[in-house]
């Protein structure tokens, strides 16, 4: 749980292998929209696939978050040093 009352000072996270800053509390779907990165994943059929419902109920939004696999995106808090990765081997299934 993070407190997002409290102002926090910026901090990086890798998406995608680059450093972007994250300039305030956001989940990492939020992270997604606000650098254009509108693809979470990749289907079996080959359609790109991204967040839905924004609760955790559709399961569209997997990813992988520090080299764990089926992390949603939507109901996970950035965090320093965190590394994303979107669309990859690990998070097509
Ligand atoms: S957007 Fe639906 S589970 Fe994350």
């Amino acid at each position: 749980m993070i407190d997002v009352q409290h102002k926090q000072t910026p901090f990086q996270v890798c998406l995608n292998r680059e450093w972007v800053t994250v300039q305030q509390p956001m989940t990492v779907a939020a992270l997604l929209l606000s650098k254009n990165t509108l693809a979470t994943r990749v289907a079996v059929s080959g359609a790109t696939r991204f967040a839905v419902c924004g609760m955790g109920v559709c399961q569209e939004c997997r990813v992988t978050v520090d080299d764990q696999p089926h992390q949603l995106a939507c109901q996970v808090w950035c965090k320093e040093g965190m590394v994303i990765e979107t669309g990859g081997a690990n998070a097509s299934d």
